[in-house]
């Protein structure tokens, strides 16, 4: 799968690069890239941003700016990008993220996440260069960085290879497998601790009572008690 970031702070990324689950991922075969607006942009003193006609505050991602790094990075008119791979913009008001979402993200063999900054981008990036918009909840962050790095923890996870057991992703919270519940409680050692013991069901070594007694937690999480 190939990811590309368009962001003013490709740096941001790093960290999230660094962690291990991430390296598995490019190891095996995942291409992540940034795209930096500022190296692209046609204006003098790399602007890469302005103020919003009609008067308010911040700062609002221009149009023409985003048209001349997927023009350079993708070689094609910026408006053929979305033809080819989904194109997304994350905002905060767009398609909520969850784990519908996500699966259908990491069947894709190519992906772009277009961040925006201060108060997002010029409307018209949206409407005829993305093809989707993606928020990860219902609140306001100062850019699309943390979204676009939770979208690609989420979709990476997924693909095969990034986690140590194939079997993990499978059964984990939300998945098909719990028939999209919430996932059962986990316990480690000690058994006993300060007086908290582990339920005894999971150091019986009865697998299918184990497997039981799982289901039951995930679906009590599902209806809320
Ligand atoms: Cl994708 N962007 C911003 N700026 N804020 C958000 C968001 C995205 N998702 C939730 N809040």
């Amino acid at each position: 799968m190939e990811i590309d970031v368009f962001t003013l702070f490709p740096k941001w990324f790093e960290w999230f690069e660094a962690q291990r689950h991430v390296r598995n991922a490019i190891e095996a075969g995942t291409r992540l890239r940034y795209v930096d607006f500022r190296a692209h942009t046609p204006l003098s003193g790399g602007q890469v941003d302005d103020t919003p006609f009609g008067g308010g505050a911040g700062m609002v991602l221009r149009v023409d700016v985003m048209d001349a790094a997927l023009r350079a990075h993708y070689g094609m008119d910026a408006t053929e990008a979305r033809n080819h791979r989904r194109v997304i913009a994350l905002t905060p008001g767009g398609r909520e993220l969850d784990e519908r979402y996500v699966s259908e993200l990491a069947q894709e063999p190519a992906i772009t996440l277009l961040c925006g900054r201060y108060e997002g981008f010029d409307e018209r990036i949206v409407e005829h260069y993305a093809g989707e918009t993606l928020s990860i909840g219902r609140y306001v962050l100062a850019g699309g960085e943390l979204a676009a790095m939770v979208v690609c923890d989420a979709v990476l996870r997924k693909l095969p290879g990034a986690l140590g057991h194939e079997s993990s992703a499978a059964e984990e919270s939300f998945s098909e497998t719990l028939g999209g519940a919430p996932e059962y409680p986990h316990y480690t050692r000690p058994a006993e601790y300060r007086g908290w013991s582990v339920p005894e069901v999971l150091l019986s070594g009865h697998h299918e009572r184990i497997r039981e007694w799982r289901a039951e937690q995930s679906a009590r999480r599902r209806d809320g008690d």
